[in-house]
């Protein structure tokens, strides 16, 4: 299918803005309702069942808007997984820390409790978790693990839309919550994001992190004027949502939200599959993941020995299956480049200088896993059907 889904609806919500005379909540407009990206703001807070949702226009700056929140700066560590994109470790360096590489699990790709405490020293104040790729990390043990040492875990739900732990939405467990809502996401906005958190206390200053100082006003209904309150009581930059972004974001969390029974339906059978493969595995699932959907499905691939993850993405690609290579891990990635930022270079012999442990778990994760995108999981009946059957050859021929 393409990616993302488009309809009527989506046009009109998108046209609907384009007339409202506001295209952002910096600039006043007299159109007569509410910020779309507040209504937004009100939507995730219901479905994630969260007092607190602050709309962002990336999910970096979520995660930079999460940890200054929580006070980090100069001095401080936080751990980060060593699998992940980025941001997580790019956002750590904004805030003014330090980000400490942790390994991760080799199936998962998730840190666990075990990893994190690996690399906490007297200097680490909180951790980052990253759900990959709609794996949801052990948060018992994790958040067992940084509540008795006194760290804070935000949250990095972007790979995870709607995934659940114990029946309760990733991104409201640990003290804050991120997701990006960036173009290949579960649920897309083009550029977007959202910060949640189940304290109530960090609405207000969330949204002075995002919006120049300023805050939401008190009234509900923002139809006149400005929807933001010159506060200046915390000192933030200009990272709000625009209102076209908005609009796109709560079509797609309606439109997401309808399709995830038939997505998770889709991916467990999909797992089923591969259970007879000695080549080939499937997602698992832990017993804590309540609601399982992914952002890119993870492919274990178990004899590298014969197809390693090159050999393998030519084997999908060849019966039409668009896979593709899980990213170096960070200690081996282009992007996580400290040196090459005049703010970070002082920093950077500080987040390297544990890069000569090994990383095991991520160099197997890594090695061992081919992904595709979830747009696959929406496709219509007939098309997922061949699909299917187009895995199920596969799956024969490699066993042979
Ligand atoms: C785990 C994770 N965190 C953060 C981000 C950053 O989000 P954005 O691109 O919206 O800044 C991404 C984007 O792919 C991501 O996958």
């Amino acid at each position: 299918m393409s990616w993302p889904p488009v309809d009527e609806a989506t046009l009109n919500a998108v046209y609907k803005v384009l007339s409202s005379g506001r295209l952002s909540v910096s600039w006043r407009a007299d159109c007569g309702s509410e910020s779309v990206e507040r209504t937004l703001a009100r939507e995730f807070a219901t479905v994630y069942e969260c007092p607190t949702a602050v709309s962002v226009d990336h999910g970096t700056s979520g995660l930079v808007v999460a940890l200054e929140s929580l006070g980090v700066g100069p001095g401080d560590e936080v751990i980060v997984p060593s699998v992940t994109w980025v941001a997580p470790a790019t956002a750590v360096l904004r805030a003014g820390a330090v980000p400490i590489l942790a390994d991760v699990d080799p199936i998962t790709g998730c840190i666990s409790a075990e990893t994190v405490s690996a690399v906490v020293s007297h200097r680490t104040v909180g951790v980052i978790v990253v759900h990959l790729t709609g794996y949801v990390a052990d948060m018992g043990a994790i958040l067992s693990f940084c509540g008795k040492a006194g760290l804070w875990c935000v949250e990095d739900c972007s790979q995870a839309h709607l995934c659940e732990w114990n029946h309760k939405k990733v991104g409201t467990l640990g003290d804050i919550g991120v997701l990006s809502l960036g173009a290949a996401k579960q649920i897309p906005a083009g550029e977007g994001g959202m910060v949640l958190s189940r304290h109530s206390e960090f609405q207000t200053t969330l949204e002075q992190l995002r919006a120049d100082s300023r805050r939401s006003g008190a009234e509900s209904i923002h139809a006149v004027n400005h929807c933001l309150i010159e506060d200046g009581s915390t000192y933030g930059t200009n990272y709000c949502m625009s209102e076209l972004s908005a609009a796109v974001a709560l079509d797609q969390l309606g439109k997401y939200r309808e399709v995830s029974g038939l997505v998770q339906g889709r991916m467990e059978k999909l797992a089923e599959s591969f259970m007879s493969s000695s080549v080939l595995a499937g997602m698992k699932r832990s017993h804590w993941e309540t609601n399982q959907v992914c952002y890119e499905y993870p492919l274990r691939l178990l004899r590298t020995d014969i197809y390693d993850a090159e050999t393998m993405i030519r084997r999908l690609r060849a019966v039409n299956i668009d896979a593709y290579k899980v990213r170096n891990p960070l200690f081996d990635s282009d992007l996580f480049s400290p040196n090459n930022h005049p703010q970070f270079r002082s920093r950077a012999g500080l987040c390297m200088e544990n890069w000569t442990s090994q990383y095991p778990g991520a160099v197997a994760y890594s090695q061992g896993t081919v992904l595709f995108h979830h747009s696959v999981f929406q496709l219509d009946s007939c098309s997922y059907e061949r699909l299917v059957e187009r895995f199920d050859c596969l799956i024969s021929e490699l066993s042979r």
